[in-house]
């Protein structure tokens, strides 16, 4: 299968050799950071959906990163604001005035529905969720946190005691406070979707955690609109409605955490949280914000700004220059293309050629998402198909294409690309599946 053609040329790439450049790594940086691929994935060059590695060879990007390339690879409009922005002042901290801050702001702002009003930029989700924990627990004036078995909320002390996968968890005594409700799953679930009230009986899981595993009185509840480390995992359209009930009835406040499926990926809303007919309290973005800036974002209320400004919040990079024109041109792009709507388009183009290959190969045993957040689930004998992803993964890369693993046992191919994949690209992605499913079957 070929890739649809592209007249974008790159450069010729004189950086280290790929032996080389392993052997450099391995002396110096952490050596607990993972590399993807049995022969690792060495990208030089991006260009909207397309990166090409050290050997001039192109690739159909269908993972942006880790779901955070959202307009494209090097877009030349979010380059041109950021190469303007850093000729003329590239630091500013929001204790003087500057109006980058301001403007992404105010477009951000405009994305959400009413009482969500208030912004706090930060680096990366990670410490987004740190600040929306910290913001529900001064707000409510309790302490006990409620997450998702199968979620993912990042690396620091408390993105880790959130997340609800052990292989993300170092053995550390936990920070207190933080608890994990059974969560939703259509194939390892104990109730199929379908089932009338699914929805609520899930939701029922955090009522009874809430009476039997706290207080009774809770700071936060916080999960993703739909689990994506976790594998594409969305939820029964009623059960984020009975969960944040449950939640609200116990004075919590519900934290949407939208790092992956905001921004129009899903296709159908700006926000992941749009889709269950909830409002939340707080919202926490990152990744697709800054089309691969590091910039991340708390959204909440006036009211719970109001007790967050009893102290002074700073934060030394939150609201850069930089950051902020990143983000106003990466906002921008989305709204004048209307690349939520483009999700939409191809994710059912995507949805209807790989229900189509389900039932060809019943290997795949799940395909779920929507948008450009899309799942595709392997399983063998009722067990997840741990190696035949392992081995489907690697040769997507071999035929051209890139896309990601996830699920707690690595079962799940994910499809996150960035929002310009065209019809043709889908089309190639389809029968790289195809040839890919053939050869392994
Ligand atoms: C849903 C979700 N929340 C939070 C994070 C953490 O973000 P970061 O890696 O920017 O700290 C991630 C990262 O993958 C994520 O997927």
């Amino acid at each position: 299968m070929d890739l649809p053609p592209c007249d974008y040329i790159p450069e010729a790439y004189q950086g280290p050799s790929k032996e080389e450049l392993l052997a450099r790594r391995k002396a110096v940086l952490n050596p607990g950071i993972f590399l993807l691929y049995k022969d690792p994935f060495y990208p030089v060059q991006g260009y909207m959906q397309y990166l090409w590695d050290e050997t001039g060879k192109r690739y159909l990007d269908a993972f942006g990163g880790i779901c955070t390339v959202s307009v494209g690879h090097c877009h030349p409009e979010v380059t041109a604001a950021i190469t303007a922005q850093a000729g003329m002042i590239q630091h500013a901290p929001t204790c003087y005035l500057h109006p980058a801050v301001v403007e992404f702001a105010e477009s951000l702002v405009s994305t959400f529905p009413d009482p969500l009003k208030r912004v706090y930029f930060v680096n990366s989700g990670s410490e987004a969720n740190d600040l929306a924990i910290l913001m529900a627990r001064l707000f409510t004036d309790h302490h006990e946190v409620i997450s998702l078995r199968n979620c993912y909320h990042g690396g620091n002390a408390v993105g880790m005691s959130l997340t609800g996968h052990h292989t993300w968890k170092y053995p550390v005594p936990p920070m207190p406070g933080f608890q994990h409700a059974k969560a939703p799953h259509p194939i390892w679930g104990p109730i199929r979707y379908d089932t009338p009230g699914a929805g609520r009986d899930y939701a029922a899981e955090i009522q009874q955690l809430i009476q039997f595993g706290t207080s009774g009185k809770i700071a936060a509840f916080i999960a993703e609109p739909m689990q994506g480390v976790g594998g594409t995992v969305p939820y029964p359209s009623d059960y984020l409605e009975h969960a944040y009930a449950h939640v609200r009835a116990a004075g919590g406040v519900c934290i949407a955490d939208e790092v992956q499926t905001g921004f129009g990926r899903t296709g159908t809303h700006f926000w992941g949280f749009e889709n269950y007919g909830v409002t939340p309290d707080i919202v926490v973005m990152a990744k697709s914000i800054g089309n691969g800036f590091p910039l991340a974002a708390v959204v909440t209320t006036d009211e719970i700004a109001a007790k967050m400004s009893e102290r002074i919040h700073f934060n030394t990079f939150g609201g850069d220059p930089l950051a902020m024109v990143a983000g106003k041109a990466t906002l921008d792009v989305m709204l004048r293309d209307d690349t939520m709507g483009h999700c939409k388009l191809i994710g059912d183009r995507l949805i209807t050629g790989l229900k189509s290959l389900q039932s060809r190969f019943p290997i795949i045993a799940d395909v779920r998402g929507s948008g450009l957040i899309l799942g595709v689930e392997f399983v063998i004998d009722r067990q997840p198909a741990t190696a035949f992803t392992a081995d489907f993964f690697e040769r997507c890369k071999d035929h051209g294409l890139i896309v990601g693993k996830g699920g707690l046992f690595g079962s799940v191919i994910r499809i996150k690309p960035p929002m310009c994949l065209t019809e043709a690209d889908a089309d190639f992605l389809l029968g790289v599946f195809a040839e890919v499913l053939a050869e392994l079957s």
